[in-house]
């Protein structure tokens, strides 16, 4: 990779993304060949909100690459709750760690973060903003069910919030790639997100109904409704629920469709959709491993 840090998708470009995600393949075809490449590094996790599938995906990748993890534990159990400032735990935890991931509620915390601190930084999700790893993993799942070039994709929840959805976003700029954004009108993508897109040229739609689109789609990546970054619990209560996907909604849907979701799902899926062709997402959250593997090893190998 280019450069140091991953703070979010748009420092990478088409040649990046496919470097890792072959990295990522040639990892998961032979993962013995690389159960020591890293023996002896550490990796910090520090994670300022919950996080299973994203914490535990990196600590297994490190470990299989050899390596270990040192974990700053829950907020509640460590000096973040006397009062420590974010800037001065990781100065601590940069000293322990050959690399950091850092999740955090306030958007620009890691780019703040990777402006002072010498070791490679992973931005694991900044409130509202970037989490690029997950992009990856997404796009290495996508790659792998329906390629990347000259395809349909809806991306439909929580456009506003959802930061996986703004990696995503930018990071598919770079293939040639149909977009296809459904909300409801409140939580449609922020004006900055859709200003980028625009500037880079992507190929971009806006929907309200889901009927509008589905017959048309390769892929179908459904969000969250992000609950915990509404101010206000009543603006949530009047979206919660309102988009759903049951086998009835697929009836319209290509036998080809893949349905993917970064997880944790509340209710935009149906548990019976999980047993049919249509669903990629524990198959995405497994692609987690080998992805992290390759943006690791790629990162610990340049320094
Ligand atoms: C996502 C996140 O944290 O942004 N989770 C994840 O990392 N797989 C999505 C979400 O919380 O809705």
């Amino acid at each position: 990779m280019r450069h140091d840090h991953l703070i979010d998708t748009k420092q990478l470009d088409r040649a990046d993304i496919e470097n890792l995600l072959d990295r990522a393949a040639e990892i998961d075809a032979n993962p013995g060949e690389y159960a020591n490449r890293h023996a002896g590094k550490l990796l910090g996790l520090m994670f300022y909100e919950p996080s299973t599938r994203t914490k535990m995906s990196f600590e297994t990748a490190i470990k299989r690459l050899g390596g270990d993890i040192v974990d700053m534990g829950s907020v509640e159990s460590s000096s973040v709750k006397k009062g420590e400032s974010l800037a001065d735990t990781t100065r601590v935890v940069e000293g322990y760690s050959d690399a950091l991931v850092l999740r955090h509620p306030s958007q620009g915390a890691a780019k703040m973060v990777g402006d002072f601190v010498d070791v490679p930084l992973l931005n694991a999700g900044d409130g509202a903003g970037h989490h690029p790893t997950q992009t990856l993993l997404d796009l290495y799942t996508i790659r792998e069910n329906a390629g990347l070039d000259d395809i349909t994709i809806g991306i439909m929840g929580d456009l506003k919030y959802g930061r996986t959805v703004h990696s995503l976003a930018h990071a598919l700029t770079n293939f040639d790639v149909r977009q296809h954004f459904i909300s409801p009108r409140s939580l449609q993508l922020p004006r900055s997100v859709r200003y980028d897109l625009h500037e880079s040229g992507a190929n971009v739609r806006e929907h309200t109904d889901i009927e509008d689109v589905l017959p048309n789609l390769d892929v179908l990546y459904v969000t969250r409704i992000q609950r915990e970054r509404f101010p206000d619990e009543n603006e949530y209560r009047e979206v919660a629920g309102e988009y759903r996907i049951n086998m009835e909604t697929l009836e319209g849907a290509s036998d080809e469709l893949t349905i993917m979701h970064p997880l944790p799902r509340v209710d935009e899926i149906a548990p019976e959709v999980d047993d049919t062709e249509y669903a990629t997402y524990f198959e995405q959250a497994h692609n987690g491993v080998p992805v992290r593997m390759a943006i690791l090893d790629s990162m610990l190998e340049e320094q």
